[in-house]
């Protein structure tokens, strides 16, 4: 039925009729906000690069973790950039580590809050690699694998309700599954960062989580932003191996693959909309270049849109507070 019988802005033209029906509805329910944690007591040293957010000391990142827990967020996501770095990431594997700490801390102020503990080895090495790197230079992904797991053995003991590994390394969500039940942690769900990119859109991170490699790049690991067959081939394997949930990073260029994603597993899907996303917006905002709000929330609901059950963002505790106003 052509114009002029049809005619789509019939149920567009009063706020009522595009509350009605709007497709995508944004939640809080399905926010989760990444946290910085560096050594220290009562430090708040705001990220350059991230207008708004801070590295937090643990106490610092309590009361952060409060208050989004009071905003309606229901999950943080914690990074830490411990002191003390090494080719073994031992900070991480301390079960009095930077992050043990703050997981256990978090998790004793708010119980009701869920903490999930990205896992990774770059916060942790002196080189800043996800991975061990051999006297070649090249990443030695088997022994990396298990180093993973014992990290993430180490932040469910503190009592993290979910681990995140971000390494990006063949066979991890595998070796961590197995580690956490040998070890009695069987209930513990694994969030793989399945299709994670090698991204422009990570420089403020890397400043923010002090990560940065400190020579060559991630792209023997992280993949390639032109593949997007291989998202789902990555997908597919950690679902096979185990995950619970699985991750497409960053979220913003890559909503096809958020699609396809959700379109190829049953497991909830989960978008990092990741720091460069952020700052891009911030900094226009800022420059009275963009409306912040209408820009965050427009980008979330494409996320959303694409087919993310589950959002990653330094925006969440605002935009928890938008959606409940
Ligand atoms: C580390 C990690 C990175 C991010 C999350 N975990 C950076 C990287 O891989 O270099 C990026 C998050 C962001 O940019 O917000 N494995």
């Amino acid at each position: 039925m052509p114009f002029p019988q049809e005619r789509p802005r019939r149920t567009r033209q009063s706020a009522a009729w595009r509350r009605m029906v709007r497709e995508t509805r944004l939640t809080p329910d399905a926010l989760i906000y990444p946290l910085f944690v560096v050594p220290g007591r009562a430090l708040r040293n705001p990220v350059e690069s991230m207008p708004g957010i801070s590295q937090l000391s643990v106490d610092e990142a309590v009361k952060e973790a409060k208050a989004a827990a009071g905003a309606g967020v229901p999950a943080v996501l914690i990074f830490a950039a411990p002191a003390e770095k090494d080719a073994r990431a031992s900070a991480a594997r301390d079960p009095k580590g930077l992050a043990a700490q703050a997981i256990s801390a978090i998790k004793e102020a708010c119980p009701e809050l869920l903490v999930w503990a990205d896992v990774c080895l770059c916060g942790a090495t002196d080189h800043g690699h996800c991975g061990h790197v051999r006297a070649d230079g090249t990443i030695d992904n088997d022994s990396s694998v298990q180093t993973l797991a014992e990290v993430a053995l180490n932040y469910a003991r503190a009592g993290a309700d979910a681990v995140a590994p971000s390494d990006m390394m063949d066979g991890r969500v595998q070796a961590i599954r197995a580690l956490l039940d040998r070890e009695g942690r069987a209930a513990t769900p694994i969030v793989s960062y399945a299709a994670k990119y090698a991204s422009a859109f990570y420089g403020p991170f890397r400043e923010a989580a002090e990560s940065a490699p400190a020579f060559g790049d991630r792209r023997s690991y992280q993949m390639d932003p032109a593949n997007a067959r291989e998202a789902l081939r990555e997908v597919l394997t950690d679902v096979a191996e185990g995950a619970d949930m699985v991750m497409v990073k960053p979220a913003g260029p890559y909503l096809d693959v958020i699609r396809q994603v959700r379109d190829a597993v049953a497991v909830p899907v989960v978008a990092y909309q990741v720091s460069g996303e952020f700052s891009l917006i911030k900094a226009a905002a800022q420059r009275g270049w963009i409306d912040e709000r209408g820009a965050v929330l427009e980008t979330l609901t494409g996320i959303a849109r694409a087919g993310a059950d589950l959002i990653i963002s330094y925006f969440a505790p605002e935009v928890a507070r938008w959606l409940r106003a």
